[in-house]
C-alpha cells in the first residue's frame, strides 16, 4: 500500500481528536510509516451536526458504506456502548482491517474475543486509549510482561472523578459544578454516570487484568464504589488532616486468586498517588523484578486520547503480521492448544 487509508467511527471528543492529529502530524506519521495516512471516512450518528471535515472525506451514518470502500486498512473506533462497537470491529477484522479502539466498556467485555479474531486474521488491535487516556500503560505492560511477573496494579483510572475531587478541594466547587466543567472539557463519558459511579475505572481495571494476569476476576464479584457520596465538608476536613480522597482501582494476585476493588480512599502524603491531581491518571505497577513503577499523565481529553490512538496506529503497522494480537491470555491459549505461536 502506498497510502494508509483509515476510517474513524465517531466524531466526538476522541474521534475529532484523532482526525485533527492525523492532519497535524502527517509529517511524523510519514517518517514513521514511510507513507502518508489518509482519513477516507467518518461514521457519525447524527448527520445534521455541523463538523469541520474536509469535503473529500465520506461522512456517513451507514457502516456498510465504510466497509464497501476499497483498500481500507485501519478503523479507529471512538463511539459509545458495547454495541454496535463490538459488531463493527468484528466486521472490520473479518475484512482484514487493523482496529484501534478507545472504547473501554466494549473492550472490557469483548477485548479477548477481538484479540483472538485479529490473531487469526493477522491484523492488529490497538487499545492503548481504552485505559488511562494518554498514558502508554498498555505498551509499558506489554514490555514488562516478557519476564516480570506483575503481582499488583493500583491506579487512578478515571480522569473525571479525579478532576471533580480536585476542583472540590482546590476551588471549593460543588460536585455538580465540577462535573459540568469536566463535561465541558470533554473528559466525561457521554453518560457521566459511568465516571462518577466507578464503572469506567472498573472497565479499565478489568482490561489491565486481562493483559497482565491473562484473566479477569468474576466481574460481578468486584465491589465498585464511585465518588458521589463524598461531600465538600468531608474533603475540607480531610484536607485539614493532610489527607486527600483518591478514587483508586486496585487488583492484586494472592495465592492464585485475583482481588480487585474500585473505591474512593483517603490517602496521606506518603501515598504514591496523593499528588496526582486534576484530570491526571496514574498507574502503579508492581513487578517481581522491577519493583514499583508509577506512570502519570493526562487521563482524558481530546489530544491525550488521540495521542494514544495514533501511536497505536504506528505500533500496529510496524509490527510484523502475527505479533499484533498478542496478550498473555491469547498466547497462553494458543500454546495450550498446541498451535504454533505466530509471535
Ligand atoms: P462523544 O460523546 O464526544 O462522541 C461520541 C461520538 O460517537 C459522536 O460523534 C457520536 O455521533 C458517535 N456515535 C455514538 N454512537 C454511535 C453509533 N451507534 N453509530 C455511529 N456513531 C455513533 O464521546 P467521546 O469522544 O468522549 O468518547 C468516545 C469513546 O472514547 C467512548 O467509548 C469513550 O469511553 C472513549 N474515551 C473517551 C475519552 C475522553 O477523554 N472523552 C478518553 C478515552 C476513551 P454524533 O456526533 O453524530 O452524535
Ligand atoms: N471519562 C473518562 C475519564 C475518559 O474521565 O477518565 C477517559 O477514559
Amino acid at each position: 500500500m502506498s497510502v494508509v487509508n483509515a476510517a474513524i467511527l465517531g466524531f466526538g471528543t476522541v474521534g475529532e481528536g484523532v482526525y485533527r492529529t492525523i492532519q497535524s502530524h502527517q509529517e511524523e506519521l510519514e517518517a514513521a510509516l514511510g507513507k502518508p495516512v489518509k482519513v477516507v471516512a467518518v461514521l457519525v450518528k447524527n448527520e445534521h451536526k455541523s463538523r469541520e471535515i474536509e469535503t473529500d472525506v465520506l461522512v456517513t451514518t451507514e457502516i456498510e458504506e465504510i466497509f464497501n470502500l476499497p483498500d481500507l486498512h485501519v478503523i479507529f473506533e471512538a463511539i459509545v456502548d458495547k454495541e454496535p462497537s463490538f459488531t463493527y470491529l468484528k466486521q472490520a477484522i473479518a475484512k482484514g482491517c487493523h482496529v484501534i479502539t478507545a472504547n473501554k466498556e466494549m473492550f472490557c467485555y469483548h477485548g479477548q474475543e477481538l484479540l483472538d479474531l485479529a490473531q487469526k486474521q493477522r491484523v492488529g488491535v490497538g487499545y492503548e486509549a481504552s485505559v488511562a487516556g494518554g498514558i502508554p500503560i498498555i505498551q509499558t505492560l506489554q514490555q514488562l510482561l516478557n519476564i516480570n511477573n506483575v503481582t499488583a496494579i493500583q491506579g487512578i483510572l478515571n480522569g473525571t472523578s479525579n478532576f471533580i475531587l480536585t476542583e472540590m478541594r482546590e476551588q471549593k466547587q460543588s460536585f455538580e459544578a465540577a462535573l459540568a466543567l469536566a463535561q465541558q472539557k470533554g473528559y466525561a463519558e457521554a453518560d457521566p454516570g459511568n465516571d462518577i459511579y466507578g464503572c469506567d475505572a472498573f472497565y479499565k481495571l478489568m482490561i489491565l487484568s486481562g493483559l497482565v494476569f491473562g484473566e479477569q476476576p468474576d466481574l460481578k464479584s468486584v465491589k465498585i464504589n464511585g465518588i458521589t457520596g463524598i461531600t465538600l465538608e468531608q474533603i475540607e476536613l480531610a484536607d485539614q488532616w493532610g489527607l486527600r480522597f483518591k478514587h483508586l482501582a486496585s487488583i492484586e494476585k494472592k495465592q492464585e486468586r485475583l482481588h480487585a476493588s474500585v473505591t474512593p480512599v483517603l490517602v496521606s502524603q506518603s501515598h504514591p498517588l496523593y499528588h496526582v491531581e486534576g484530570v491526571d491518571n496514574a498507574v502503579n505497577v508492581t513487578g517481581d523484578l522491577v519493583g514499583d513503577i508509577t506512570l502519570q499523565g493526562p487521563g482524558a481529553g481530546m489530544y491525550p486520547t488521540a495521542s494514544a490512538m495514533v501511536e497505536d496506529l504506528v505500533h500496529v503497522l510496524q509490527k510484523p503480521a502475527g505479533e499484533k494480537a498478542r496478550n498473555k491470555a491469547a498466547s497462553k491459549i494458543i500454546k495450550e492448544n498446541g498451535e504454533q505461536d505466530a509471535s
